[in-house]
């Protein structure tokens, strides 16, 4: 939460900071400000809550000054409402220092009533503004910013990233990282700073990790880092593998409806170069050796949101493929039930960002307890594939919509390639079943382009629909985690009641919330798979009719069993039961797309919501 840009350089500051906070708003929309400071000492901050257009509109208006080093900042309110006041930066040194912070600073409350009683006064409700203060007042005494930098982070606690400049320091930002994300971007006679490479990937493509406890100073032409302590660290440079225009909207109405269509190469690229010979090849899972797996005898795969529903999925497949027990805990429930840990437990993050906090702290407890880490992870250079002992890339493109779901298909073929590999590795399916997999997972892509096309209805639907105040979703083993992703789907964008339920469990409670006209998605299962799950869930689709639901059936193409029930089928291609799901999800994608573009709703940026979170 909370998107963090610096720059130093010769070009315009400002420019390179609107510029930066437009592709970081996915973090965050309450507010956004700049602080600019020109190389005559002078240092210009204008802030102001709302989106970032309001903030671009006033400078338009009004320029600043045309800085060439500067600071900039979009929040996601923590402490404080989404006000100009509580609008970063906030202001240190009588106005001369400028910072700005994404995370929480916990013990900020002794801190303010330190300041307090030494006479110094507060302008906003923001736990930042203590940190703003103090570093102010670290500078006055020694007028190194690095080294009030270094002391004040000391003081602090709980998570953070700090960015600050001083006026008497014109062509220098300092930053400072614990847990919550910063990345530097290495550019010619100019360098930045970003909460992710997004913040500047438009004017370089070389970037370098700090890690935990650091801090950064970057002028023009140096990048010193260090530890808290002060001690000079070893950095890794890296390539950007996502260029600019891959962020890019281009003619598209939303970044959602991009990213839609995109999911057929997200499964596509994410399978490149992974399978050899119709079998799974990683050729570098890290310290996750055949030996290694080989010795895992359970797996823990933790998430949130909709990355914990692809981990749903990866438990019924590998279980089924690799015969080993698989649990699925949201990551901020994971750390806290105690959970029984050692070096023959594999724990899975999922995470498109990287940086999900609850996720993070999750991946670090497990690592400290002994358990090998895998992280599936669709972002380079941030956190969490750190702290793992493997990553397997999901190669999706930048997803910038807040709700995630091209990044969601890439996730569920991720696990599905690691089932695989690992039961080759222990040789729980045959050669002949495991190529069959390969080949349904191959056959994906082109699968989901054809339910692109067969959705092309649905926003027709959508708009009949745009009253409707609650919806509800049924689904049955693979089918049950697509339900509940449609439902949250709907949650986030359109802003209405929405449930998704295991349908067996219908007949336990919800079979009450229906009543005539209640509107219910039915995820429904191949009339091929050789459970009985198809007419048992036929079967539950004529037990909501009977009381008056208006049915969706997402069923497969020529499946006649449903037809007779179903107010509207959609038809999905043919594909063997574990692969249906990722074509199952299209239609509900686009269906809570369109029915919050029928309310005239923003599907990029959902109110409240933040992409990737960063706050506990
Ligand atoms: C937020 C986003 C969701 C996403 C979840 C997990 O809630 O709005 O779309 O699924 O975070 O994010 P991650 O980056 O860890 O996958």
């Amino acid at each position: 939460m909370c998107g963090i840009v610096g720059y130093v350089g010769p070009n315009s500051s400002v420019t390179v900071l609107l510029g930066g906070l437009s592709r970081l708003q996915y973090r965050g929309y309450d507010s956004a400000g700049i602080a600019v400071l020109g190389t005559d000492g002078v240092l210009e901050t204008r802030k102001h809550a709302g989106k970032l257009q309001v903030l671009i509109d006033d400078v338009d208006a009004l320029p600043l000054i045309d800085g060439q080093t500067g600071i900039g900042h979009t929040r996601w309110a923590t402490h404080g409402g989404p006000t100009d006041a509580n609008a970063h930066p906030h202001l240190g040194d009588d106005g001369k220092l400028a910072l700005i912070h994404n995370g929480i600073i916990e013990n900020f409350a002794p801190l303010k009533q330190e300041l307090l009683d030494a006479g110094e006064t507060f302008t906003s409700d923001t736990d930042s503004e203590v940190a703003a203060i103090l570093v102010g007042r670290a500078f006055r005494e020694s007028g190194d910013l690095t080294l009030a930098m270094r002391q004040v982070v000391a003081r602090l606690e709980g998570a953070f990233t700090l960015l600050i400049v001083h006026q008497d320091r014109p062509g220098e930002v300092v930053g400072a990282r614990r847990i919550s994300p910063l990345v530097i971007g290495l550019g010619d006679g100019e360098n930045f700073l970003g909460s992710d490479v997004a913040a500047f990937v438009e004017h370089t493509r070389r970037a370098v990790e700090i890690g935990d406890d650091q801090i950064v100073t970057i002028r023009p032409d140096s990048v010193e880092v260090t530890d808290f302590a002060g001690k000079a660290v070893e950095t890794r440079e890296y390539e950007i593998a996502w260029d600019a225009s891959a962020s890019e909207k281009g003619g598209w109405s939303s970044f959602m409806r991009k990213e839609i269509s995109e999911e057929p190469d997200a499964v596509y690229n994410t399978l490149l170069g992974r399978v050899v010979d119709g079998a799974v090849a990683f050729p570098d899972l890290g310290g996750l050796t055949d030996e290694v797996l080989g010795s895992i005898d359970r797996i823990v795969i933790i998430a949130c949101g909709t990355a914990a529903y692809a981990g749903m999925l990866g438990k019924y497949a590998i279980e089924a493929w690799a015969r080993i027990p698989v649990e699925v805990t949201l990551s901020h429930e994971f750390r806290y039930s105690g959970p029984i840990l050692n070096d023959r437990t594999l724990v899975i993050s999922v995470s498109q960002s990287g940086e999900t906090i609850d996720t993070l702290m999750a991946v670090k407890y497990a690592k400290v307890e002994g358990a090998r880490g895998l992280s599936i992870c669709n972002t380079q250079g941030s956190s969490i594939p750190r702290e793992s002992d493997a990553v397997i890339y999901t190669h999706a493109g930048p997803e910038v919509a807040v709700a995630s779901t091209k990044a969601f298909v890439a996730q569920i073929t991720a696990l599905y390639l690691f089932g695989l590999h690992l039961a080759a590795v222990r040789g729980s399916l045959s050669a002949a079943q495991l190529t069959r997999n390969v080949e349904e997972l191959q056959a994906i892509p082109a699968k989901i382009a054809e339910v692109l096309v067969a959705s092309e209805g649905i926003g027709q639907l959508a708009g009949w629909m745009a009253d409707t105040r609650s919806v509800l979703f049924l689904g049955r083993h693979v089918g049950y985690p697509i339900a509940l992703e449609g439902a949250l789907k709907l949650k986030e964008l359109a802003y209405i009641h929405a449930e998704g339920f295991a349908a067996g469990e219908l007949k336990h409670g919800p079979i009450a919330l229906i009543e005539p006209g209640q509107i219910v998605f039915v995820i429904v299962p191949s009339p091929r798979d050789p459970s009985s799950l198809h007419s048992k869930v036929v079967s539950n689709i004529q037990e909501i009719r009977a009381r008056g639901a208006r049915v969706i059936a997402i069923a497969e193409k020529g499946d006649a069993a449903v037809l007779p029930y179903a107010d509207e089928v959609i038809p999905i291609p043919l594909a063997a039961p574990f692969f249906e799901p990722l074509l199952a999800v299209v239609p509900l994608h686009i269906f809570a797309l369109e029915l919050a573009t029928a309310k005239g709703l923003d599907v990029d940026q959902p109110r409240n919501l933040a992409k990737s979170v960063t706050v506990e």
